[in-house]
């Protein structure tokens, strides 16, 4: 997708450098930092300078060519993939990619092993690439069948970031959209805000500027007034870890916006690739869900008018905050889920019937 009218990936590396676009300083700087080390990428992970579920993933496998650059030893290789496994606990394509990395590492003799690495990173971005772009094809059916019965724009509300920059490109909940646009459907993007660190007012929207996609910010209190008001065809969100069962774990408050969609009987669905699967927990309460810093919630940073980034207190200094970064929507609520492999039932027979 584009920044400025240039193309990017949001993740690439170049002579023994892993790139990435520092998510932390936009939309107010475009910055492209250099992540050199396995602490430097365990580092941009926590701090969130890459952030979006299959983006970490791919910044851990990453991380793990840089683990051989900097000491291409097979323990030091084991102490990093741990690391770069515990530096965010929900999502799954995090340990999804550090475990696929080191099934083709482990072993492998120390004039090969760079080699491997980085071969196995790159597919690991490009098989991301092409099945967002997947996600994108199969979710634009549900948008042209919307698009058949109402001849006006179709309002789509999506929640935090799940745009290409949560991703290596097109996003998962976004890439419907941009296929759309780019089809001639008329699309416009209701855009939490999601607070606390405002990933859909920071990140989404400006990416849909970037490609020219009407979309407008809304705090997240106010999605509920807008399906009541029929001003909503259609949710789609992004998820961190969808288990077996089709229960989803998201960005905090997107059980909220699930709850009013299924109150209001608008479509709700969840984009993801299956990456971001995970076939082994049996019960949604066993998500571990992040519990960040609360100086997130109780800080806000933002530009001031001269123009100078800022941040500051907005609670009262005695005031205890919590920041659970995600939560859980029952299967229940999901209207279907958008894959590379097509569009399912939130459920096991669901999923089983597009991954054998
Ligand atoms: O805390 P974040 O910004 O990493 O959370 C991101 C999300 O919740 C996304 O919806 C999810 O990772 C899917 S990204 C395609």
């Amino acid at each position: 997708m584009h920044i400025n009218g240039k193309e990017f990936r949001t993740i690439w590396f170049e002579k023994d450098i892993v790139r990435i676009i520092d998510q932390t300083k936009l939309p107010h700087q475009f910055i492209i930092k250099d992540l050199k080390t396995v602490k430097d990428s365990v580092e941009a992970i926590k701090n969130m300078e890459v952030r979006g579920a299959p983006l970490i993933g791919a910044t851990a496998a990453y991380g793990l060519v840089l683990a051989i650059i900097e000491k291409n030893d097979q323990s030091f290789l084991k102490r990093a993939s741990q690391d770069l496994i515990n530096s965010r606990p929900t999502a799954i394509n995090l340990k999804w990619a550090v475990d696929r990395m080191m099934k083709k590492l482990l072993g492998v003799n120390s004039e090969e092993v760079l080699k491997i690495a980085i071969h196995e990173a790159k597919t690991i971005c490009d098989e991301d690439i092409d099945f967002c772009k997947r996600i994108g094809l199969n979710g634009l059916k549900i948008i042209e069948e919307i698009a058949k019965k109402k001849k006006k724009t179709i309002n789509i509300l999506t929640h935090c970031n799940a745009g290409w920059l949560a991703t290596i490109d097109w996003g998962t909940a976004t890439s419907p959209i941009y296929h759309a646009h780019k089809k001639g459907i008329k699309v416009h993007v209701w855009v939490d805000e999601t607070r606390p660190r405002n990933q859909g007012a920071n990140l989404t929207s400006y990416e849909l500027n970037e490609e020219g996609i009407p979309n407008t910010i809304i705090t997240d209190n106010t999605g509920g007034i807008l399906m009541q008001r029929g001003e909503v065809d259609l949710c789609i969100t992004g998820t961190d870890r969808t288990l077996s069962t089709g229960d989803v774990a998201n960005k905090i408050g997107t059980y909220l916006k699930a709850l009013a969609a299924h109150d209001n009987k608008v479509p709700f669905y969840v984009a993801l690739p299956s990456s971001t699967i995970d076939w082994n927990l049996k019960n949604f309460r066993d998500i571990p869900i992040e519990e960040r810093d609360s100086e997130e919630l109780s800080y806000i940073e933002g530009l001031d008018k001269n123009n100078e980034i800022k941040k500051v207190l907005i609670y009262p200094k005695k005031s205890k905050a919590m920041n659970l970064a995600f939560d859980i929507t029952p299967a229940k609520y999901v209207t279907g889920l958008i894959t590379e492999k097509g569009v399912c039932e939130a459920s096991r027979e669901g999923l089983k019937s597009l991954f054998k």
